[in-house]
């Protein structure tokens, strides 16, 4: 089955390629900063496609064309293009992602890193691999020599005020905070070691389904904000290392 799924998150990620730095359509969704393109909405037409011709009778949830309710235990979750803001201006840091559920656990877990061409996979109980080579989260423990990422919500009403008081609490803890604008890489690079730590509140279930398992499946620990065990619809994300997903907690609870 995986197999199947990378070949059409390469297929959706070559729609994507072709048209970056192209002449885009872009419409706005109902936040002010919430861009959709005419590239996401393709994107998403060949993953469902796929879907719904390979397992009719699975559920979904995609993110530009909303839910397929079957009565099955097979739900897949998927985000077309996430980082469609980089996409729009030009930057090169978006991906496709793909995540499996059964009844309620993730499953499977594809994520295509589209500009660098790398496929981050995963299968519970099967580990994490980068193009096919296994991975694992770095092993630091200190937050001084930590290389953490984070990212917004798209309506500033949100969260803001606290998302950007864990900003400048984790600034001034570790070696530096970066925002890539794409959740689900943001996930792969945890998984990958590249970074120690990713917290965001206010995900969408698209945006974690896939990375949430490529980070567990990479040695690494999810939880909430609190603490608490997360599922696909929490309100909150921190995926670690898990050597400093303690001393995170004890930031973000703060
Ligand atoms: C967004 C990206 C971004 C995150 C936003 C998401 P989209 O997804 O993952 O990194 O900060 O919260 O909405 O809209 O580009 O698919
Ligand atoms: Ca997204
Ligand atoms: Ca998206």
């Amino acid at each position: 089955m995986i197999n199947k799924v990378v070949e059409v998150a390469k297929e959706a990620g070559e729609v994507i390629r072709n048209g970056f730095r192209s002449n885009i359509q872009i419409e706005f969704k109902t936040d002010a900063g919430n861009l959709v393109t005419n590239i996401d909405k393709a994107s998403e037409k060949i993953i469902l496609e796929f879907i719904k011709k390979e397992y009719p009778s699975h559920s979904i949830i995609a993110e530009e064309s909303g839910n397929v309710s079957k009565s099955s235990e097979y739900k897949w979750v998927v985000d077309p293009l996430d980082g469609t803001t980089n996409f729009a201006h030009g930057l090169p840091i978006f991906s496709v992602s793909i995540g499996l559920q059964k009844n309620d656990e993730i499953i499977l877990g594809v994520i295509y890193d589209v500009m660098r061409n790398t496929m981050y996979t995963a299968e519970k109980g099967s580990g994490a691999f980068e193009n096919g080579k296994k991975i694992k989260v770095s092993t630091n423990g200190t937050l001084l020599e930590s290389n953490l990422v984070t990212g917004f919500a798209y309506d500033p009403d949100k969260n803001f005020t606290e998302a950007l008081k864990y900003f400048g609490d984790f600034i001034r803890l570790t070696r530096g905070v970066r925002r890539l604008g794409s959740a689900a890489i943001d996930f792969c690079y945890v998984a990958s070691g590249v970074f120690d730590g990713f917290w965001e509140a206010k995900l969408s279930p698209w945006d974690v389904c896939a990375g949430l398992l490529i980070v567990e499946e990479a040695g690494g620990k999810t939880s909430d904000f609190k603490g608490n065990k997360v599922r696909i619809d929490s309100d909150s994300f921190l995926a670690t290392n898990g050597n400093v997903h303690t001393k995170m907690l004890e930031v973000l609870g703060k």
